[in-house]
């Protein structure tokens, strides 16, 4: 059976010892770093910038995933690209211009994702399938670690899951929020094909165990 991508959400990561922890994750397996970047005005909440996402570059050799909370993320997609992103997604909700913005993070020689919000049509994205290299679908209200999942969101991942098989096979499916080992197969039957983890990665006990717990939950 074909594996989902694991891509740990670092925002309930120990931040006095982010390097260590990113280390403690790439050891144990994991596929990419997801990188969540706040402003304080897409969302209500602050995180870091690309300070911090080059500094990431340096400590992994993971993909790093940067998922762009900002409002207008056009500013700022050469700044993230040159910090050491590999895949960079913005919300189409910032931006009137989400196509111009897929184009510019390519020319940037980085992959291109549009994310949308639980409260978005999904038809925010699904005319710009063919140009994304992934469609991100908000599973909680962006902003916060360590929310519940909607789950309205399941029904959500199998609509896009359905067209993207027609317009953009290769287009990866990514699922964000509220991701647990008692709910993680559902997503994955559904049709995820990266999922993001936060809180049930980073928390007390050792990421290698709640590791394996989460790809437990994948196939139970
Ligand atoms: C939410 C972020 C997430 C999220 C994941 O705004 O985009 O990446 O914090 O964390 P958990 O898994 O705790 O919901
Ligand atoms: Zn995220």
């Amino acid at each position: 059976m074909l594996e989902p991508r694991i891509a740990p959400s670092i925002l309930t990561a120990d931040f006095a010892r982010l390097g260590e922890q990113i280390r403690e994750a790439e050891e144990a397996g994991v596929d990419w770093i997801h990188l969540d970047v706040m402003d304080g005005r897409f969302v209500p909440n602050l995180t870091f910038g690309p300070l911090v996402v080059e500094a990431i570059r340096g400590v992994t050799r993971l993909p790093l995933d940067v998922h762009l909370m900002i409002a207008e993320p056009e500013r700022y997609l050469e700044d993230f690209a040159r910090a050491g992103a590999d895949l960079i997604t913005f919300h189409a909700e910032a931006t009137p211009h989400a196509h111009r913005g897929l184009q510019r993070i390519k020319e940037l020689g980085k992959r291109a994702g549009l994310a949308v919000n639980p409260g978005t049509p999904l038809e925010a994205l699904t005319h710009l399938l063919p140009e994304l290299d992934l469609a991100l679908v908000m599973s909680v209200n962006p902003g916060f670690g360590g929310q519940r999942y909607i789950p309205a969101t399941t029904d959500r991942i199998k609509r896009l899951a359905n067209l993207k098989a027609h317009l953009n096979p290769e287009c990866l499916l990514e699922v964000d929020g509220g991701i647990k080992p008692e709910n993680a197969a559902e997503i994955y039957r559904a049709g995820a094909d990266v999922l993001v983890v936060g809180s049930a990665l980073f928390n007390r006990q050792p990421l290698a165990h709640n590791l394996e717990r989460l790809k437990g939950g994948i196939h139970a």
